[in-house]
């Protein structure tokens, strides 16, 4: 790609990878091949892992100097790579796995641990979310922005994930109408679009959060860990770049001390580390 990354001659790219591997998730619905289970509640079907080899095979023939970080094959080179593909290759595995046709495919390039080019596609619904740093958030080509609530309220939209859900913290009830669709990424680019007001998840991880983050901030939002701290760019000593967990608070910024201060007061069960 020459020595100055055109970011924006590889977003035409990246999109049209997006909508290959959305392609096969859906051909492959309710034919996905085996499921193994990864850890308890936690499991992979061969369509994830064929979305990722697609995807994949497809970055390193690109960018063959950049380092690549999938979630069902790992990566060699990731951590402090000076750019980096984070890719989770079907978000919403669960759903995918049940029949529900709620998933979406994310791919995201940091440089030095930040998100410079984010992609996130729903395929269900010809959804795709684009960002390129410094340069607006979209959905489908449009500019997308936050909404402008300045207080959770309780008929506010707000994205929890089932982890969250099943650890039933208190501050959950103070959150608004809670809705949990199963894909982190889509929350994320929910609050983007300014549908919810925010969204948390107590544990995410790098391929999940990466590209919809950056559309997240490009739309006006604010992306955080569970203390307020922003998650980018990646510290070098962060497990983030081996795939360690990154619980995060995701809103249209405006609520965002609202949320923290809810979860610092009622407690969030600590993460797995
Ligand atoms: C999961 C989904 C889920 C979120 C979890 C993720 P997967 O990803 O995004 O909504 O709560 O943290 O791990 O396993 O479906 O790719
Ligand atoms: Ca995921
Ligand atoms: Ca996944």
């Amino acid at each position: 790609m020459g020595d100055v990354l055109d970011l924006n001659a590889l977003l035409g790219e990246v999109i049209r990878l997006a909508h290959e591997a959305g392609s096969l998730l859906v051909d492959r619905f309710k034919n996905y091949g085996e499921v193994e289970f990864k850890g308890e509640g936690d499991i992979v079907t061969e369509a994830d892992k064929e979305s990722e080899r697609l995807i994949t095979s497809a970055l390193r023939s690109l960018c063959p100097d950049h380092a690549v970080l999938g979630e069902e094959f790992g990566g060699s080179g990731a951590e402090g790579a000076e750019y980096l593909w984070a890719i989770d290759p079907l978000d919403g595995t669960a759903n995918y796995a049940g029949g529900l046709a709620i998933f979406s495919v994310s791919i995201a390039l940091l440089h030095r641990g930040e998100p410079v080019l984010g992609v996130v596609h729903d395929p269900n619904r010809g959804w795709t979310f684009h960002a390129v740093k410094g340069e607006g958030a979209f959905l489908n080509g449009e500019r997308i922005s936050v909404n402008s609530h300045g207080k959770l309220s309780s008929t506010g939209l707000f994205g929890v994930s089932t982890d969250v859900i099943s650890s039933v913290p208190l501050y959950m009830r103070f959150l608004g109408k809670c809705r949990s669709l199963g894909s982190a990424a889509l929350h994320i680019c929910h609050v983007a679009m300014g549908v919810f007001d925010g969204c948390v998840d107590i544990h995410a991880h790098l391929w999940d959060v990466a590209a919809a983050a950056l559309i997240l901030q490009e739309a006006g939002g604010r992306f955080t860990d569970l203390k307020g701290a922003p998650h980018f760019p990646l510290p070098p000593s962060s497990e983030a770049w081996r795939g360690g967990e990154m619980p995060f608070v995701a809103t249209n910024g405006l609520v965002h001390e609202q949320v923290l201060e809810l979860i610092d007061r009622y407690g969030s069960p600590p993460h797995r580390g």
